[in-house]
């Protein structure tokens, strides 16, 4: 790549429709890739150095070619550097090219740490973009295998949903071990995120959550079954058009959800709210405590879903399915 010229990639973020927390002990869930997203751009910096900035994450770091792999001293923000510096290095060193330099500029429109794939979003973006600024053919496969190690260094034991949605987009059925299965968009249906702008870790929530699989609590068992069944049949509504089973099924999804203790008094409340103001279904969305909720509604009540989100105290977004998942484009300066 020339000195002039730069790259931007773009992932989107994400919405669990169901099965989230389950989905990491082997029961499928359905997810989707929305529009709201990451965007990474990478230009030409001076030999073996490389800078990340980003504003929204609140990062500002710089460093050698030497120290990647190394925790740096300049980074205000560790859990999202160490990941980024880890992929840097890996496509660096695949692309032939580790004494490149580059400048990293992150603009993530993402609510970070509220359960719509943030960081994994971030993560997939900055494989493609620095792979194409350095002329390193990737394929989705690829850019999903390199951006995954972002999951395991901060969520601990993630399923792979995340991004899974951010590299590929689309509405998708999703199971460890299994290739994802992609369901046809529909836009006859409309979901509004609702977020509580309460952050957490999702990785002590799930955590918490895998401590009682572990330690074989029945009751957590039975859920998750239900949660595994529940899954099938809402994957089966979503294809067969019935959004009024959908939604009823995500009402019962958030009830497992209170019930394994990821709610919050505030998640509740939006999505008590959503449910009154016409959705046909809504829960939490993501490892709950804090974060978002999600509300399925027709197009014609999207608007007063999102009304009443907001007067019970929370943020919304009315979203649309995005079906490419991670891009690129290159700039000329
Ligand atoms: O990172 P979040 O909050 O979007 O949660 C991801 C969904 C979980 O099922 C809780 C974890 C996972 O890796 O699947």
């Amino acid at each position: 790549m020339r000195d002039s010229q730069l790259i931007i990639a773009t992932a989107p973020a994400k919405v669990i429709l169901t099965g989230e927390h389950f989905v990491v002990h082997g029961q499928p869930a359905l997810a989707a890739a929305v529009d709201i997203y990451s965007k990474v751009t990478v230009k030409s910096n001076v030999p073996k150095n490389i800078e990340i900035t980003s504003s929204a994450l609140a990062i500002t770091c710089k460093f050698s070619i030497k120290e990647l792999r190394k925790k740096s001293n300049l980074i205000s923000n560790d859990e999202v550097v160490e990941p980024l510096k880890y992929i840097v290095e890996k496509v660096l060193r695949k692309a032939g090219q580790i004494d490149h330099g580059l400048k990293i500029k992150i603009d993530s429109k993402i609510p970070v740490g509220v359960g719509l794939g943030s960081s994994a979003s971030t993560a997939v973006s900055t494989t493609l973009a620095v792979a194409q600024y350095l002329n390193l053919k990737l394929t989705k496969n690829e850019v999903f295998d390199i951006a995954s190690i972002q999951e395991k260094l901060i969520h601990k034991k993630p399923s792979g949903i995340d991004c899974t949605t951010a590299t590929y987009g689309g509405v998708i059925f999703f199971k460890i071990g299994k290739d994802p299965e992609y369901l046809a968009p529909n836009d006859s249906i409309k979901i509004v995120v609702g977020d509580t702008q309460s952050k957490r870790s999702t990785g002590d929530l799930v955590t918490k959550v895998t401590k009682r699989v572990t330690k074989g609590d029945g009751e957590i068992h039975t859920i998750s079954d239900s949660a595994g069944k529940l899954t099938m049949e809402a994957v089966k509504s979503y294809r067969e058009r019935d959004f009024e089973n959908l939604g009823k099924l995500m009402n019962t999804n958030h009830k497992f959800l209170q019930k394994i203790g990821v709610s919050t008094i505030l998640l509740d409340k939006l999505v008590n709210a959503a449910q009154q103001a016409g959705a046909l279904g809504a829960k939490l969305t993501g490892a709950g405590g804090g974060g978002c909720m999600i509300a399925l509604c027709y197009p014609e009540d999207k608007h007063k879903v999102a009304k009443a989100i907001e007067n019970a105290g929370g943020r919304s977004y009315i979203v649309s399915i995005d079906t490419t998942g991670v891009k690129s484009e290159s700039l000329s300066t």
